[in-house]
């Protein structure tokens, strides 16, 4: 009987709110190789999707490893992003912006790209710009494709060719300087969405009597989670290349992607611990579930990552566990069992690997759980 914690101890060396709170470990050599194979496979520029995982370190170890330009979606992370690197290149493609933050992007954070998938959004920029010929308009456009990737991107944005042709137009009416984008989808897993609107930005870009200046594939390179098979991004960037040298080589259009997940996901384990284990149900509770950094795995129970326990201390992973979260909610249930060893109890490891991307990104505070410790190693 009595008191299990020294509390004295305890609050002097950890959280009282957030006692042993998951942590996401991202490791900075992995940060890099991405960034480099980008930086030197893809045929031209890479920009980093910051809402990916919008974490400092994150931002600063791709800044040291080369890359200078980011797609941003709020003025919180233009305001990141130039805390890092104040002459970085700024990426606002996400279309929905209000008049308040185009002028905040355009006269506070400098930006000079924005997406456009409405009229009324392309006279906004053109009502606040001084000049039009230094603003750079990306019209997103989207298609229906015979090969799809995990996470589908065509339902909120963009347009489809002929309102993709006419703003284009408005836009080179308007004096700005004018390039097409798009997203396959996230995670996809071969190169063929790609191809098939890359053909797509050809014939749009064939119908306007202007060339456009730009040509951006957007991300949705795959990372690698259980059980989806994808090509390397070496066959991605080489398909990517070919078609742009096809459909493309004789203009002065510039290529450039902007992946998310890609760069960061590999680089992220998160180690969580396991709060109880009902080893007579099957049942384990973990510090961290659907409303934290496993909320991906919820939405789309196609990707699974890898996952384990340290190596050592337990028996071989000989039982399938109903894996819960923190909360008081049933939805917050992992979507698979998973094998891990029987003999698990309180305090134990569980790690998942592959989990930097939409991870820390997309936690919530749910029951005043998710506060994730982020540690760059
Ligand atoms: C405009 C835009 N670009 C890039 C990305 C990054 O996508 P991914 O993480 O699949 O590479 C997103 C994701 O939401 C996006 O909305």
């Amino acid at each position: 009987m009595g008191q299990l914690l020294n509390i004295e101890a305890f609050s002097k060396t950890q959280n009282p709110i957030a006692p042993s709170a998951p942590v996401l470990r991202m490791s900075k050599k992995q940060l890099r190789a991405q960034a480099e194979l980008f930086i030197e496979q893809f045929p031209g520029e890479t920009s980093y999707a910051v809402k990916a995982n919008a974490e400092e370190g994150v931002i600063e170890t791709l800044v040291q490893a080369g890359i200078t330009s980011f797609d941003v979606a709020s003025p919180f992370e233009m305001n990141l992003v130039k805390g890092v690197l104040p002459t970085a290149k700024l990426h606002y493609h996400n279309p929905i912006r209000s008049k308040e933050e185009v002028a905040l992007a355009l006269y506070i954070y400098d930006c000079k790209r924005f997406s456009v998938d409405h009229i009324d959004a392309l006279q906004e920029i053109y009502e606040q710009a001084n000049n039009p010929k230094e603003i750079e308009i990306a019209i997103r456009f989207r298609m229906e494709t015979k090969s799809k990737a995990v996470q589908s991107f065509k339902s909120k944005f963009g347009v489809l060719r002929d309102e993709a042709t006419y703003l284009a137009h408005e836009a080179q009416k308007m004096g700005f300087t004018v390039g097409l984008t798009f997203h396959p989808g996230s995670q996809t897993v071969s190169p063929a969405p790609y191809l098939e609107h890359m053909a797509e930005a050809h014939d749009i870009n064939n119908q306007l009597s202007k060339e456009i200046e730009f040509l951006n594939v957007g991300g949705g390179f795959p990372s690698r989670y259980e059980g989806i098979d994808t090509a390397p991004l070496t066959t991605f960037f080489d398909a990517i290349r070919k078609a742009y040298n096809s459909s493309f080589n004789t203009s002065k259009v510039t290529l450039e992607c902007e992946p998310g997940r890609a760069l960061v996901a590999s680089a992220g384990t998160l180690i969580t611990k396991v709060k109880a284990a009902r080893r007579d149900r099957h049942e384990l509770f973990l510090n961290d579930g659907i409303y934290g950094g496993l909320m991906e795995f919820h939405q789309f129970p196609d990707l699974f990552p890898a996952y384990s326990t340290p190596k050592g201390a337990y028996v071989e992973a000989d039982t399938n566990w109903t894996v819960y979260g923190p909360t008081c909610d049933p939805i917050d249930v992992l979507p698979n069992t998973l094998a891990l060893p029987s003999n698990l109890q309180e305090g134990d490891i569980v790690e998942f690997h592959g989990v930097g991307a939409y991870s820390t990104a997309t936690s919530t505070r749910f029951n005043g759980y998710g506060a994730i410790e982020v540690q760059m190693v």
